[in-house]
């Protein structure tokens, strides 16, 4: 069901639980601080419990009300925010977030977006707003208004803010210990933010759970993906590609372009995979991209969708 700006505000003010628009993903939000809302986000999106929600805020000044910022906060705020980073912080003893957004953990994950309607609806409600991606646990992420529409109830509010600029979930860094760790790659390439903080380490994806959205299969499509080209292709099948389209690919293959940029392949990558399954094809072909920029990134989420 699709509601106007005001009309999400007054219903998350109820603690009802609305898919907005974020510059990344869309995110199913509701109250941070009202236990009860929250608990409909982890229902609705089938996720477990123990797996922390990011909070979102309108601007620093708000998060370190929840927080506590080091230095190396305070410099990643100043270069990447409003934008697709989030840090994960020690909570202030008086941090005013629900004990279930947070998964009971000391620390919390936050961000400010930039998305103008997210940045709008903030800045009115005067509230952090906890905000998954808008997806049911496990499947592709929703970066535009219909995605979210197709995986939920009719029920769920839905402001459309039109399709995700940047089209990948925030890069995810832990900086509550002295070496500062990124636990998801994502909208701010590794790269920039050493550029800004000094070293950053890679966490290890060895299962303990420091950010689940580190799962091994994730993003996952219903038809099989794999990422090099079969010896032979099947009757139906789908190639995603990056750059120019190579010659050989059979003329039947359903041929889905990613675009020339990392930047346009990350907008539009999660749009090719929906496209993709909805066609039920016997196999998706998905060869990984150049590293460089937010290519590391788009890496990632394929490796995890081709998981078996
Ligand atoms: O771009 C994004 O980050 C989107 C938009 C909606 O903002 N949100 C998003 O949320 O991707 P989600 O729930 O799909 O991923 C949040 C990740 C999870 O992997 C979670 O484990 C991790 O953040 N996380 C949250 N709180 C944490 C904490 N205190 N410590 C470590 N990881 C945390
Ligand atoms: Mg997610």
């Amino acid at each position: 069901m699709f509601v106007e700006t005001n009309k999400a505000i007054a219903l998350l003010k109820q603690g009802e639980v609305v898919a907005l628009p974020t510059e990344t993903v869309y995110g199913l939000s509701a109250d941070a601080t009202n236990a009860a809302a929250v608990a409909e986000i982890y229902r609705l999106k089938q996720r477990p419990q123990f797996n922390p929600l990011i909070a979102h805020y309108a601007d620093i000044n708000a998060v370190a009300e929840d927080v506590l910022l080091n230095e190396a906060a305070q410099k990643c705020a100043d270069n990447f925010w409003p934008g697709p980073l989030t840090m994960v912080l020690p909570q202030q003893p008086q941090s005013r977030l629900a004990t279930l957004t947070c998964a009971g953990l000391p620390t919390a994950a936050v961000r400010v977006p930039s998305h103008p309607l997210m940045q709008q609806v903030l800045a009115e409600l005067s509230l952090p707003l906890a905000a998954p991606s808008a997806n049911i646990s496990g499947n592709i992420t929703a970066t535009t208004a219909m995605h979210v529409a197709s995986q939920f109830p009719e029920t769920l509010p839905i402001l459309d803010g039109g399709a995700c600029d940047v089209g990948l979930e925030s890069t995810i860094i832990d900086l509550t210990t002295d070496q500062p760790a990124i636990l998801r790659v994502g909208g701010i390439p590794q790269a920039d933010i050493e550029a800004c903080i000094g070293p950053v380490h890679m966490a290890q994806a060895d299962g303990q759970i420091k950010a689940p959205g580190m799962l091994l299969r994730h993003y996952a499509p219903r038809s099989p993906l794999i990422l090099t080209e079969p010896a032979t292709w099947p009757a139906k099948a789908v190639f995603i590609f990056f750059g120019e389209k190579p010659a050989h690919i059979p003329s039947h293959v359903t041929c889905l372009p990613l675009g020339h940029t990392d930047q346009a392949a990350a907008r539009c990558l999660f749009q090719r995979l929906h496209e993709a399954d909805a066609l039920q094809p016997d196999l998706i072909v998905a060869p990984l991209i150049p590293a460089a920029g937010l290519g590391s990134a788009i890496n990632d989420r394929l490796q995890r969708a081709a998981q078996a």
